[in-house]
């Protein structure tokens, strides 16, 4: 099964990020990740994909631009599809990744996807609406956050969609 991780990032904070949540889909059984830049997208892959993972950095207490031009101008393969998300930040204690991470989640709703997080659902590391990293993920629970992330995807859209 294919899960898509689309991201923007300009500084590599949010591509680290990326890369923690496919390996995270990887500790499922039969899951074929990849990561991609939300400029240089895979479009067959994404159709392809049972689940599309999107991040992107905070910008002025939303989600960047960039991230918001990818979903705004007719974004391929997304409805019907299980969706999560994650964002990164420079200031933890209100720098608005939630509003960023609710922005995305909003416009997964519009595109017709099943959002998921976990929740506090499934054990710790706790995610709320999804993975949120300060800069890049270097202390042990933005890591395993990220990680966390990918399991709890991989493992919902297996149980949603089986092995297909
Ligand atoms: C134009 C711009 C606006 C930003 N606005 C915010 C913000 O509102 N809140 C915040 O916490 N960080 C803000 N940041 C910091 C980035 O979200 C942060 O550095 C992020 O880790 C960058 O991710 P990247 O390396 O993937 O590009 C901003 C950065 C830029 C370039």
């Amino acid at each position: 099964m294919k899960i898509a991780i689309i991201y923007h990032s300009e500084s590599g904070n949010t591509q680290r990020m990326a890369d923690l949540i496919r390996d995270g889909c990887l500790n499922v059984r039969e899951i074929e990740p990849r990561c991609m830049p939300v400029d240089s997208i895979d479009e067959a892959f994404v159709v392809e994909s049972a689940a599309i993972i999107l991040g992107a950095p905070t910008y002025e207490g939303t989600c960047s631009w960039q991230m918001k031009k990818y979903l705004d101008t007719g974004p391929k393969g997304l409805s019907g599809k299980l969706g999560g998300v994650f964002v990164s930040q420079n200031w933890p204690g209100g720098g608005g990744a939630s509003f960023a991470e609710m922005t995305i989640i909003a416009a997964m709703l519009v595109h017709g996807m099943l959002v998921y997080s976990g929740g506090i659902s499934v054990g710790t590391p706790y995610l709320h609406f999804g993975a949120v990293s300060r800069k890049a993920p270097q202390e042990d629970l933005y890591r395993e956050r990220c990680i966390k992330l990918g399991e709890n995807i991989a493992s919902k859209a297996t149980e949603l969609f089986g092995n297909k």
